[in-house]
């Protein structure tokens, strides 16, 4: 296990016992945002409510036992086994089962899903080689023609935005001092912090893109739904697998 996984996984390990809808990104959610976050993974997906699908990086199972009822059946995964253990006794009657992977080393044949869903997850790999790895797996595993949502992507074009919301929070002196002086405020009262301290994985999410769509793969880039300000920072990738499996590795 790598440094920023190990770091990663013990906050993982604590939302285990939070409220469900912590498991999400680290704060509870209503579940109205969380409703309407699952209906635009299903469309971006177009799921008919036929397929078999899986969630890469599920946690508690919050979003899954969400748009899981849009496809047949969906097989959850997460590296982090107490978050697997918690979605299992979550679950209720929704048509999803959970085991333990890891997104770079599925368990599963090729071809195996007719969709992939993978949201929130890569931002906290631990670099981008990695996360080319899981991107290729999520591909190896869905059927040719499927797609792959690769999905809340910090965007390093739109760093500087992650940065203003750092630095907002309602604070006295965020409304009343120009920007530079703001964070010589924060560094005063948090020493040593800066934004760049949260451990995200960014992406120059247009050269992701390219990369994969240099290999013959139909990328689609999206802006993410208003959620958790992930709008203002994050962007979603659907990745179309060639019918004819000529670029998938
Ligand atoms: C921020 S949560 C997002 C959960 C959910 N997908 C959502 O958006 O609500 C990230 C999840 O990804 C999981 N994760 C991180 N690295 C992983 C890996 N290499 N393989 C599988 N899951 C991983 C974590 O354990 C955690 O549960």
């Amino acid at each position: 296990m790598t440094a920023t996984l190990q770091q990663w996984q013990s906050v993982f390990d604590t939302w285990a016992d939070a409220d469900p809808n912590v498991a999400s990104t680290g704060v509870p959610q209503s579940d109205l945002e969380l409703d309407a976050l699952a209906r635009v993974l299903a469309d971006w997906l177009q799921l008919r409510g036929d397929e078999v699908a899986l969630d890469v990086g599920c946690a508690n199972g919050v979003l899954t036992t969400r748009w899981c009822r849009r496809a047949r059946h969906v097989v959850g995964v997460d590296y982090n086994q107490r978050l697997v253990e918690r979605a299992q006794q979550l679950v209720g009657d929704a048509p999803v089962s959970f085991q333990r992977a890891d997104a770079a080393a599925l368990p599963f044949p090729d071809d195996r899903f007719d969709a992939v869903c993978c949201y929130g997850v890569f931002c906290c790999l631990p670099d981008l080689e990695f996360a080319r790895r899981a991107a290729h797996e999520a591909l190896r595993v869905v059927r040719p023609g499927a797609r792959v949502l690769l999905g809340g992507l910090p965007d390093a074009r739109r760093r500087a935005r992650f940065h203003d919301l750092c630095e907002a929070g309602g604070r006295w002196y965020s409304r009343v001092l120009p920007r530079r002086l703001r964070w010589g405020v924060k560094r005063l009262l948090r020493p040593g912090w800066s934004p760049d301290a949260s451990g995200l994985l960014w992406f120059d999410v247009e050269d992701f893109a390219a990369e994969l769509r240099a290999e013959g793969l139909l990328v689609e880039i999206h802006d993410d739904p208003p959620y958790a300000d992930y709008d203002r920072y994050r962007r979603t990738l659907v990745v179309t697998k060639p019918a004819t499996e000529r670029a998938a590795r």
